[in-house]
């Protein structure tokens, strides 16, 4: 019997290292660019080649992005970057949408306050004030070491050569191409049949970069694009004014940064839930103690059951900090969370319904897109933006030659209704004019003993906080190398709907069955994929390690 158990941790032992050393991502010793499309990734790699540092190479990937990745990539859309320079200064730079001057509580609600359906996520009203131009034009000026033209032009050339549709994207294509024939008339490029090998050139986006390359941050926010955008979006019975446009600023704020064991995780802030509930999370994780064993039950209940209590106060707390007071240090504190965990065991679920925002006193006063970069230097930056749905509102300007995004949905329409990746918010995350709606996006970057350990994010809509938390245990609990890090299946709770998503065919049975005798829901439909996750280890030697997403056509360029 001991002779058996022994051949077998024998052979437990052999197949973790086999499976530690079968996956590995790129490896390269000098700079890594990983994001969603081949493409990004070498014009990034390329800017850094150039003597280009991390901002250099975050402009150029973003702008190539919005033109070989439309579901995600985008200018009409918005997103965060958080950085840290080689001398370990750590900052954030958010460029999220803003609701219209205009906007209302209840503008998406009918006279009898019904949510009105669509209404908040396809067409012109659905779109938030883009601030992804506004967003580069900041870090340029801040960080940027090559002139503008130089980072813009790879990204406008290759919208002329045109972008090969890859397998994942025809797919896509195809499975949009009726909504957006619906929302942006069926004359536009993307009602037209696209399959795998075929090029698509991007000729009208290339002209309106062109001018953004020529006039800077106006030439999107003011002027001749501006006003087409105005024109656009009010002919299709949207509200964004050229005030609005005028107005847009990005606003550099402070990372939310904390400790998890003998690590130092900096991630973004309010108006991005990602950070906050990653803190907490994680700190609720670690007063109890992870379980050895990777996606064993325990480790799965101990992740579930911090996650459902920090989505309830996702719900509750968090909004866009300009607009609504949020008790940061109360909830991200080791007494408030280990009190959140008063009522967890390993005996049985605790049910969402017996689960709600914590006590703190407040005193008055689908679709997305991650990339990450190392540069030579030791810079490295985190971005995630996005477009919120599949090509946002599906409202592609002919003329422009870009979508708009659906940001409005990500506010709280009305308490306790749940938006398209269903989750729930309340005043916190209410709709103001120039407010920002509440983000999931998690761009981070992980140090240990002082130095840069992992640059990382994912899209995924509310799996995206889950998804990084996973990815970062993975690396500091269970000893994974970045791609197989990636690569591990994953699972989300989020409080409501009081279910754990699993990816499909991915966990043991076994599992499964003991996880549902002690109260769990499991839904393993693969209605969403759970991120697409894009990361940079730096490995015990210095050199990187890439994890890109086998889930996407996601591709590491690394030199
Ligand atoms: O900001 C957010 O949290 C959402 N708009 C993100 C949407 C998203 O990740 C869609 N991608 N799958």
């Amino acid at each position: 019997m001991i002779k058996k158990l022994l051949f077998i941790s024998f052979l437990l032992i052999i197949g973790c290292k086999e499976r530690k050393s079968a996956v590995k991502g790129l490896i390269a010793k000098n700079g890594m660019v990983v994001s969603a499309r081949v493409e990004a990734s070498q014009i990034g790699t390329d800017i850094l080649k150039q003597g280009g540092n991390a901002f250099d190479a975050m402009i150029a990937t973003k702008f190539a992005l919005a033109v070989a990745f439309p579901f995600a990539g985008n200018i009409g859309g918005g997103g965060f970057m958080v950085y840290r320079l080689n001398d370990g200064t750590t900052g954030t730079l958010d460029f999220r949408e803003k609701a219209p001057l205009t906007a209302t509580k209840n503008m998406y609600l009918d006279s009898l306050g019904n949510v009105i359906e669509g209404k908040s996520t396809e067409g012109a009203t659905a779109v938030g004030v883009p601030g992804t131009v506004a967003g580069i034009f900041e870090i340029h000026k801040k960080f940027g070491s090559l002139p503008m033209e130089q980072l813009i032009q790879p990204a406008i050339d290759l919208a002329k050569k045109g972008v090969l549709v890859t397998e994942k994207q025809a797919r896509r294509l195809e499975h949009y191409k009726e909504s957006i024939t619906k929302i942006s008339s069926d004359t536009v490029l993307f009602a037209k049949n696209f399959s795998a090998k075929d090029s698509i050139k991007y000729i009208e986006l290339a002209k309106t970069l062109e001018v953004i390359k020529e006039k800077g941050k106006d030439g999107f926010y003011k002027g001749e694009v501006a006003e087409k955008i105005v024109d656009f979006l009010q002919k299709n019975g949207g509200v964004i004014t050229l005030e609005d446009l005028e107005k847009y600023q990005a606003v550099w704020r402070k990372p939310v940064e904390f400790s998890y064991k003998n690590i130092n995780v900096i991630s973004m802030g309010p108006p991005s839930s990602g950070g906050i509930t990653l803190a907490q999370i994680m700190k609720m994780i670690e007063s109890k103690g992870l379980d050895s064993n990777h996606n064993s039950v325990k480790a799965i209940q101990l992740i579930t059951e911090a996650e459902r209590r920090a989505y309830a106060d996702r719900a509750y707390f968090l909004g866009d900090p300009d607009f609504t007071q949020i008790p940061e240090l109360e909830i991200t504190s080791s007494t408030y969370l280990n009190d959140r965990m008063n009522s967890f065991s390993y005996e049985k679920a605790t049910p969402s319904e017996e689960v709600s925002h914590g006590n703190v006193e407040i005193i008055e006063s689908d679709q997305t897109t991650h990339f990450s970069i190392v540069d030579q230097f030791g810079n490295a930056v985190s971005v995630t933006t996005t477009l919120n749905g599949a090509y946002g509102a599906k409202l592609y300007s002919e003329e422009l030659g870009f979508f708009f995004n659906n940001e409005m949905d990500d506010f709280s329409s009305k308490p306790g209704v749940p938006n398209m990746f269903g989750l729930i918010g309340g005043e916190a995350n209410s709709i103001m004019p120039e407010k920002r709606m509440l983000s999931s996006m998690t761009p981070t970057i992980v140090e240990k003993n002082g130095k840069l350990l992992m640059v990382l994010g994912t899209p995924g809509g509310s799996t995206i906080i889950t998804s990084v938390l996973q990815t970062i245990l993975n690396v500091e609990e269970y000893e994974m190398g970045m791609q197989e890090a990636v690569n591990a299946p994953r699972f989300h709770h989020q409080w409501l709907p009081d279910e754990i998503r699993m990816e499909p065919n991915s966990f043991d049975k076994e599992t499964i069955k003991e996880l549902k005798d002690l109260g769990y829901f499991i839904n393993e439909s693969n209605a969403r994929i759970i991120g697409l996750v894009d990361a940079v280890l730096v490995l015990p030697d210095g050199r990187l390690e890439a994890g890109a997403d086998k889930r996407g056509d996601d591709t590491a360029i690394g030199f």
